[in-house]
């Protein structure tokens, strides 16, 4: 079998709380180059957090204790933070749950698009333009220059949306990390938005760290999935598989909570309470093993 090459690899990543308490709990996944990779579970589940981790921006107290996080070959531990932080803006991207947070409201929308490509990665301003207008084009944006002189509240979501893509994947990252893209957004536009993802991903071969609570999203955009509870990843698989057998009690109760992968009509089951209690228990037991190991 020859191996795949890796665009992310994390491995027994733990994250703790100011209180000394873990939010992740050893987690380890892998991204093939060029793969879409779902990381799914409720919220509080810690998939905004390995994210966070993986882009450096841990908010302020929670702090990476173990493990590493190597992208593409290069372990982010070993390099000093200006290093770990080129490395990033040059190789990685995010498309945000809120596009309209993620704009500055005072600002026009070009500036804002190119100044990642000349600040950060120190393109020419010309070039930078014209990268900006042949993204606003491969996301469908038919009016470029109304859209490059209009500030964030002068665009629907679904537009802010759609700037905030063809910013995303502007330097040809090779990881984008997106989070909820589509959750702010109404449903009509949630799918549109989903559909271009999937055809930039495709056309530009770049991987992407998925991150959603919604397993019909899981099924539709991604080759692999993690199903993450209380910060530990409780079932990997190929996406095919995880739907046609799940292993886990929790994987197995979320898609019976997700009514569009059993009967389109049945209501939305919560998550049986002693499945609930099992996840109590794998919690503590990982809790203990690593205070164990660690003193
Ligand atoms: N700034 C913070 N300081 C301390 N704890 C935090 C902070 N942000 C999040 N947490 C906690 O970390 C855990 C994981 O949060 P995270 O945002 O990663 O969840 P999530 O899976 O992305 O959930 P959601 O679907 O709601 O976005 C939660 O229990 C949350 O309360
Ligand atoms: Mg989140």
């Amino acid at each position: 079998m020859t191996a795949q090459p890796l665009c992310l690899s994390i491995g027994a990543l733990s994250a703790t709380l100011p209180n000394g308490d873990r939010v992740l709990r050893s987690v380890s996944l892998d991204v093939a180059a060029g793969e879409v990779h779902a990381l799914v579970g409720e919220s509080g589940a810690g998939k905004s957090m390995i994210g966070k981790a993986l882009l450096g921006v841990l908010p302020p107290g929670v702090r990476q204790v173990e493990g590493s996080i190597t992208l593409e070959g290069t372990r982010l531990e070993t390099l000093a933070p200006a290093a770990r932080r080129r490395l990033i803006g040059a190789r990685t991207a995010l498309i945000p749950q809120d596009p309209l947070t993620a704009l500055n409201p005072s600002r026009r929308i070009g500036p804002q698009m190119t100044d990642r490509l000349t600040h950060i990665l120190g393109w020419p301003a010309a070039s930078a333009r014209a990268r900006i207008r042949e993204m606003l084009a491969e996301v469908h944006i038919r009016e470029p220059d109304r859209v490059i002189a209009a500030y964030p509240h002068e665009l629907s979501g679904g537009m802010r949306q759609r700037v905030l893509i063809a910013a995303a994947f502007a330097a040809e990252p090779r990881l984008i990390v997106a989070d909820e893209p589509t959750t702010a957004l109404d449903v009509t536009v949630q799918k549109q938005i989903l559909r271009l993802i999937a055809d930039l991903q495709r056309r530009h071969g770049t991987a992407i760290l998925f991150v959603t609570h919604d397993l019909g999203v899981v099924a539709k955009i991604s080759q692999s999935v993690s199903v993450l509870y209380a910060g530990m990843v409780v079932e990997r698989a190929p996406a095919p598989e995880l739907f046609a057998t799940p292993r886990h009690a929790y994987t197995k109760a979320l898609m019976a909570a997700t009514p569009r992968y059993t009967h389109p009509a049945s209501s939305l089951q919560p998550v049986n309470s002693a499945v609930l209690a099992e996840l109590a228990l794998e919690v503590r037991a990982a809790d203990t093993e690593w205070k164990r190991a660690h003193g």
